[in-house]
């Protein structure tokens, strides 16, 4: 970050109302409130427990995939009607059911349904990292679907209290504000992201946009809010072209790399936890991805309902999973 032309946050600022201390710079980048909203900072940290942020951002991130899918088939099909719920949308789309259902199919069935499952999962990640001296987590979720262009990232990635997926039964999200959640529980946000090219409408830009994402904590002032980094006054933000993107291997879709992220332990049993959590909270996504916990080799994540369902299948159907226990005194 030393070496961008930032305009440190005491120079130019969005204080309470809309006024703003210092001017903007042309050509420079300057710290703008995610959302455009200098009173972001309540919403954003309403968080709470880290793993959810993550959650929320994989189901974008599955989003992005079911979407990409379906604007392909309007391009085909301009009639084509509107899958009713995302599990049918996954179902047209990528030929496959319910996770926990696949486990119950015949043999050949199962093993056909999988293999379309393990096809999607490899544009899903999430990956943790421990930088060893700092002692500090790096969290890294990457889809490969839709994509923003660079002109759109701050009014989706970056906004609040917006979205475009309202009138679509299809998707998930409604509310425009789960994404975000993950910047208060990071130090820096790094958010890369490019449009699929065969969505791309004439006139739209190839090329990645990036940006930075901090909390500004005003000097003298006790609002903290979060800002990205912007290269335009009206929000826009900083882009490479096709060639640069294309010389940095970034392809199409979403990147963000949370640093610093704050599990509240910093040893590496927290690689654990998070495959468990996120089984949990995802208990059946509507598609799977993949966990890159401490290592290079990836676990296929589908929820604790598959692996229920998986157990099960294994055991043979009459074997009940519930533990019996003894009556406990209570004290
Ligand atoms: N991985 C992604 N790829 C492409 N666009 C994305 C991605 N993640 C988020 N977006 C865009 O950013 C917007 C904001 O995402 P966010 O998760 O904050 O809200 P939402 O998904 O619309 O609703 P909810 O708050 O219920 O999750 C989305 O409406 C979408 O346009
Ligand atoms: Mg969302």
């Amino acid at each position: 970050m030393a070496a961008l032309p930032i305009v440190p946050p005491d120079q130019y600022q969005w204080l309470p109302g809309d006024e703003r201390l210092g001017t903007w710079q042309r050509g420079k980048l300057h710290w703008v409130p995610v959302g455009r909203d200098r009173g972001n900072g309540g919403r954003i940290k309403l968080a709470g427990e880290p793993m959810n942020p993550l959650a929320e951002r994989l189901v974008n991130g599955m989003e992005s995939l079911i979407e990409l899918a379906r604007l392909q088939e309007r391009i085909k099909n301009p009639t084509a009607s509107m899958p009713a719920s995302p599990r049918e949308a996954v179902f047209r789309y990528f030929g496959f059911p319910k996770l926990d259902a696949i486990e119950r199919l015949d043999d050949d069935e199962r093993k056909e349904k999988s293999a379309l499952a393990d096809k999607v999962r490899k544009h899903l990640s999430i990956r943790l990292d421990l930088e060893k001296k700092r002692k500090e987590f790096t969290v890294t979720i990457r889809d490969h679907g839709m994509g923003q262009t660079p002109a759109n990232i701050h009014n989706s990635l970056l906004s609040l209290g917006r979205t475009d997926k309202a009138d679509k039964p299809y998707l998930i999200g409604v509310f425009g504000q789960g994404g975000s959640s993950a910047f208060s529980i990071a130090k820096y946000s790094i958010v890369v992201s490019r449009r699929a090219p065969d969505i791309r409408k004439s006139g739209e830009g190839d090329g990645a946009g990036w940006t930075i994402v901090r909390e500004i904590q005003p000097k003298g002032l006790r609002g903290a809010y979060y800002a990205y980094l912007a290269a335009t006054e009206a929000g826009e933000v900083p882009f490479v072209d096709a060639a640069q993107a294309d010389a940095a291997q970034f392809e199409q879709g979403a990147h963000f790399c949370h640093i610093g992220y704050d599990f509240g332990v910093s040893d590496s049993s927290i690689a654990r936890t998070m495959y468990q959590s996120l089984n949990h909270v995802l208990f059946n996504p509507v598609m799977p991805y993949e966990l890159y916990a401490l290592r290079n080799t990836p676990e296929p994540m589908k929820g604790t309902a598959q692996r229920l369902a998986r157990r099960v299948r294994m055991l043979g159907r009459n074997v009940a999973l519930d533990k019996s226990f003894a009556q406990q005194p209570v004290l």
